[in-house]
């Protein structure tokens, strides 16, 4: 039995079933490759789902870590410790809010999120305003697993087993002003939006739409919510983003890359929108400890001393046009889309999808499939662009494969209907 069969094996008997994984079994990493337990070197486009963004191995990340373990790791919420102002200072002037909530997950910072806003909204009666307690979510949403989230993310899939979930969230067509016009009302305290879906399919949101639902928030005092999990933190060219759109959200939320693997999220907010919590009405034991706030400042400032924002704008936009170029040679590439380096190459269907991350593995290369079609890339910022020329040749060849198999297949149709 290989280490890997041992491995699984145990699991299948030890671990709650909730992951299908692949077989498998990492055991280091440099730059943008993670190494098997054989030694065999894997070009990593997924990042550990948007995590991993400077790379595997870092010197920055290791130093962060050393440095800060001899200190101090967890000293809890009741004491001061040196991390969280100023991780804090560095988030709030690079997203243009004002205050920071520090947690564990994205999931956490999203419950977080909801749990502002409700109180908010209870500030906002106890003045005599009229306002409501209901969200509105969009579809196509992924906003985590526990109960808020899951109540407020779109796939009936994730919430149904779990019934009842939390209740007042009702669901707007993606970009479809008139249906958000139709359901916003003062019962509304919050609109909840990702600048551009993640799970749901690397889906931007429209000026037009994003406009709308900071003006009708606004209009009422309810709060519009941009989740950042996945797009924030420099993954599509700006630290947020919502920052193309040149639209403020009251509150944002932050956590895979923020603290370089290392377990951290973010609730950042404005000031009005703080003052709806005070002691003892939210908290955490681990969120915002020292060790993951040394980390996501060193992670901050190797970003804004390399450039990072630029090279992933850079290498985006390089990314985008290669897959453009395949899409004009494959009919099986219906769209290309995304921003910066969180990109999407839509196929014309779920079979061929989920048979080209398997090819891709083959070829030693990690991306992944989500919304049944989509092709997901969400690779370090350090990519460069050899290794983006890599991924297209090996789609290319699975494409080209697919489409010579197709041939065949169909010409053999043709030719038994023929008889
Ligand atoms: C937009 C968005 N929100 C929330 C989450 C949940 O984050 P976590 O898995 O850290 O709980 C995710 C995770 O993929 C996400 O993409």
């Amino acid at each position: 039995m290989t280490k890997l069969e041992q491995i699984k094996a145990a699991e299948a008997r030890l671990l709650v079933h909730t992951y299908d994984r692949n077989p498998l079994l990492f055991t280091s990493g440099e730059g943008v490759y993670v190494i098997n337990e054989q030694g065999e070197r894997y070009l990593d486009l997924l990042s550990g789902i948007g995590v991993n963004a400077l790379g595997y191995a870092n010197p920055v990340i290791e130093n962060a870590i050393a440095r800060q373990s001899k200190k101090l790791i967890h000293i809890s919420n009741l004491y001061f410790h040196e991390g969280q102002a100023e991780l804090a200072l560095r988030l709030t002037e690079l997203t243009g809010m004002d205050r920071a909530f520090f947690c564990n997950s994205g999931t956490e910072a999203w419950e977080g999120a909801l749990k502002l806003a409700r109180a908010h909204a209870g500030i906002l009666r106890s003045e005599g305003k009229q306002i409501g307690t209901k969200f509105l979510a969009l579809e196509h949403s992924f906003h985590g697993r526990t109960y808020g989230s899951m109540a407020t993310t779109h796939k009936a899939k994730y919430r149904e087993p779990f019934a009842p979930v939390m209740p007042g969230v009702e669901f707007v067509r993606l970009n479809d002003v008139a249906d958000l016009r139709a359901k916003f009302s003062n019962e509304v305290c919050a609109i909840l939006v990702e600048s551009i879906q993640g799970e749901g399919g690397v889906r931007p949101l429209t000026q037009e739409f994003f406009a709308e639902a900071r003006k009708l928030a606004s209009s009422t005092g309810a709060l519009l919510i941009a989740d950042e999990i996945q797009a924030g933190m420099g993954r599509t060219g700006k630290w947020c983003g919502y920052q193309h759109y040149g639209i403020q959200p009251d509150i944002t939320t932050l956590a895979k890359p923020l603290a370089g693997g290392l377990p951290l999220g973010a609730i950042l907010c404005t000031e009005e929108v703080a003052r709806s919590f005070h002691a003892g009405l939210h908290g955490t034991t681990f969120g915002g400890g020292p060790l993951a706030c040394a980390v996501g400042i060193a992670v901050v400032d190797a970003m804004e001393n390399d450039g990072m924002l630029d090279k992933v704008t850079a290498t985006g936009e390089y990314f985008m046009e290669k897959l453009r170029g395949l899409a004009g040679k494959h009919e099986a590439i219906v769209d290309v889309r995304g921003k910066g380096l969180m990109i999407a190459a839509e196929l014309d269907s779920a079979d061929l999808a989920k048979k080209t991350v398997a090819e891709m593995l083959k070829r030693k290369i990690l991306i992944n499939c989500t919304s049944d079609t989509v092709l997901r890339f969400l690779p370090p910022y350090i990519l460069e662009r050899a290794h983006v020329d890599a991924a297209i040749a090996a789609l290319d060849e699975i494409f080209t494969e697919h489409a010579a198999a197709g041939q065949f297949s169909t010409g053999q149709a043709a030719s038994t209907g023929g008889h």
